[in-house]
């Protein structure tokens, strides 16, 4: 498993001398650092041009150490061997973590005597880049508690790059980190609040069970992934704050980590608290976050674990990758593409496609391609949903691995968090904008709120035409059983079905539908909302309103209400049997008392979130 030694490449020493020469001028014009000598060149590839000068942060490293002095040795001289600009302030913390006090006394006198190795050995190391900080524990607390214990970010302009006492890391690592920082931190178009930080490991694991394999392109320096790095990672100071805190709340209130679903969770069955990923992972999980992972191909990486035997190996297995040693491995080794143009992944490794949000009719287009799994798309309407009940039928859908959505909706922070975590979206106020501006429409002011709503889907039904993908309207958030529905609807000898009550529309795409499906019938639908009638009443539902569009045009419809095609979820008698029973869609009243709804669906084991409202299970899905 383990590859061979990495193999050092050394660059000429003329051009060594011409590289350290250019950086001299290039930094050394501005003042020079209290921590470095003058001499110290800071090398950077000559055909990149400056980073923007960063507002002043710092960066601590958060050494966490324990009882190996060769392994905390080595790291501490790959650390200070690292270049660091001079103007930049870099702390070291490190944390050594008190021995087992064994229960016998027969080796209390060595332990004592590599402890004090250890204390002497840091307390001679000289740090010039910053303040040297040594935490030494009266007892041992494990490795949960050195890495939460590690950092609380006094501001948001301080970070932390934690680091095990077996790893080495690159000359480059910080060259790199810096340039994250300041390109992802810093830089407001690259910034994205889901991004918590930066491994510098090869990405090698996925958590998820049955979870794809990490394959990437050549092309893809860097990538965005879930899951944390424990070989040299870097934490931005917000995330981890709100991470602490979260665990804060879940520990004091004996909730554990039990993501179903992840090979981490049986990892915390059996270490329980002696580990910390677990816990991290969950938070991650609930708050749809990323980590910026590098791809140097070749299985090279800034930072390697030697895997010496200790608390995580229990003989020493060897460095699990190839150091990025002396040299850049290419011109485009500080490239740091716009976030935009990054690939994302979640814990299955699969691709994941965040803030498409559709503000106009030009741009539906393209993300209903992207969505559409056999010529089918699937058009929810959050406009009556509660965030609960929609993040619910989020987890049946992973569940049953659906993902040929798209969500519609009033413009929110809860509709902009569900694209952000990657789920598409409609803005129904801008993409109403879109449509409206080149028709006149003569709509009273009272009913414009209403029109909208069905305007916009009649407008996202007839692009779905246009594509000739099929599409399925859900009008109000239902639970689908299982997942062929979707794919299969019925016998498909109609053109249109529709539910009144389930709140449920499908329009197949056929010639028909796109003959009748065009912008004067959008109108004429439009026109058919029923002045008198509240929003509420049943002639403003869309259902009936296309129900009797259709009639007019002479057009049959097949009625779902009659086809027993759902099962309401207050109704008596529902029980499991009938989940099984060719039954489709489990619906509800908007009516209805959330409570109430919720419970019923424990009760069918429909209820899919646990207490951070977050599915309670991950999916993997081998595509
Ligand atoms: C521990 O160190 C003391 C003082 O240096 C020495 O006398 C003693 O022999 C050492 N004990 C062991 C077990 O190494
Ligand atoms: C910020 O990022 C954008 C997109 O990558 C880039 O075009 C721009 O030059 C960057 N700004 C600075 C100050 O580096
Ligand atoms: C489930 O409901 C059906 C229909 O009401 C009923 O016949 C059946 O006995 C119920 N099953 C259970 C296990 O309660």
């Amino acid at each position: 498993m383990a590859p061979p030694p990495p193999k050092k490449t050394y660059l000429p020493i003329f051009l060594l001398l011409f590289l350290s020469s250019i950086f001299y001028l290039s930094l050394h014009h501005s003042s020079t650092s209290p921590h470095h000598p003058s001499t110290t060149a800071y090398r950077r590839y000559p055909a990149t041009p400056p980073p923007p000068p960063p507002p002043s942060f710092t960066l601590t490293i958060k050494l966490l150490a324990f009882d190996r002095l060769p392994s905390l040795s080595r790291c501490l001289h790959s650390l200070s061997a690292a270049r660091y600009p001079p103007t930049d302030t870099v702390h070291l913390h490190i944390y050594i973590d008190h021995f087992k006090i064994p229960s016998g006394s027969l080796d209390l006198e060595q332990k004592l005597n590599d402890s004090r190795r250890i204390l002497d050995f840091v307390d001679g190391f000289s740090w010039k880049y910053g303040e040297k900080i040594v935490h030494y524990r009266t007892r041992n607390v494990g490795l949960q508690a050195q890495w939460l214990e590690a950092w609380w970010p006094s501001s948001d302009n301080e970070f932390a790059f934690v680091v095990e006492d077996d790893l080495e890391v690159s000359p480059l690592y910080y060259t790199f980190i810096r340039g994250l920082i300041v390109n992802y931190y810093y830089n407001d178009s690259n910034f994205s609040p889901s991004v918590y930080g930066a491994s510098l490991q090869r990405p090698r694991f996925v958590p998820g069970k049955h979870g794809s394999k990490i394959q990437l392109d050549r092309e893809a320096r860097l990538f965005l992934y879930q899951l944390v790095g424990t070989w040299g990672q870097l934490l931005f100071p917000r995330p981890w704050k709100e991470f602490r805190l979260w665990y804060d709340v879940h520990k004091t209130k004996g909730i554990k980590p039990a993501l179903e679903g992840m090979v981490t969770t049986g990892w915390y069955k059996k270490m329980g608290e002696r580990i910390w990923t677990p816990w991290f992972i969950q938070f991650i999980h609930s708050r749809g976050y990323f980590n910026i992972y590098t791809n140097f191909l070749h299985e090279r990486a800034l930072s390697i674990s030697h895997r010496d035997a200790g608390v995580n190996y229990g003989k020493t297995a060897g460095p699990d990758s190839y150091l990025i040693d002396k040299d850049f491995p290419d011109a485009t080794f500080l490239d740091m593409q716009p976030l935009n143009t990054l690939k994302w992944y979640d814990f299955c490794f699969r691709e994941v496609v965040p803030d498409r949000v559709v503000k106009s009719f030009n741009e539906l287009g393209s993300v209903l391609r992207s969505v559409q799994k056999q010529e089918t798309v699937l058009l929810v309407s959050l406009y009556k949903a509660s965030e609960t009940d929609t993040r619910n039928l989020l987890c049946h859908f992973e569940r049953l691995n659906i993902r040929n959505y798209i969500f519609m909706g009033t413009k929110s922070s809860f509709l902009l968090d569900l694209a952000r975590r990657g789920h598409p979206v409609i803005d129904v106020d801008q993409f109403f904008g879109s449509i409206s501006a080149h028709k006149a429409l003569g709509f009273q002011e009272s009913k414009l709120e209403l029109i909208k709503q069905i305007l916009v889907k009649a407008y996202i039904i007839k692009k779905s035409l246009e594509l000739k993908y099929n599409t399925w309207l859900l009008d109000e958030v239902m639970l689908p059983i299982s997942s062929d529905l979707f794919f299969n609807p019925i016998d498909l000898t109609y053109d249109f079905y529709a539910g009144k009550m389930l709140k449920l529309l499908f329009v197949k795409s056929s010639s028909l539908a796109r003959k009748i499906w065009v912008d004067d019938s959008i109108y004429k639908i439009a026109s058919m909302v029923d002045t008198k009638t509240d929003k509420d009443s049943v002639r403003s539902n869309f259902m009936y309103i296309v129900a009797n569009f259709l009639e007019q045009e002479g057009v049959n419809l097949k009625d779902l209400d009659n086809f027993m095609f759902g099962v309401d979820v207050i109704g008596s008698n529902v029980n499991q049997t009938l989940l099984t029973d060719g039954k489709k869609v489990v619906y509800w009243s908007s009516d209805m008392g959330s409570d109430l709804v919720q419970k019923r669906l424990e009760d069918l084991g429909m209820w899919l979130l646990d207490g951070d409202s977050s599915c309670n299970a991950i999916l993997c899905h081998p595509s």
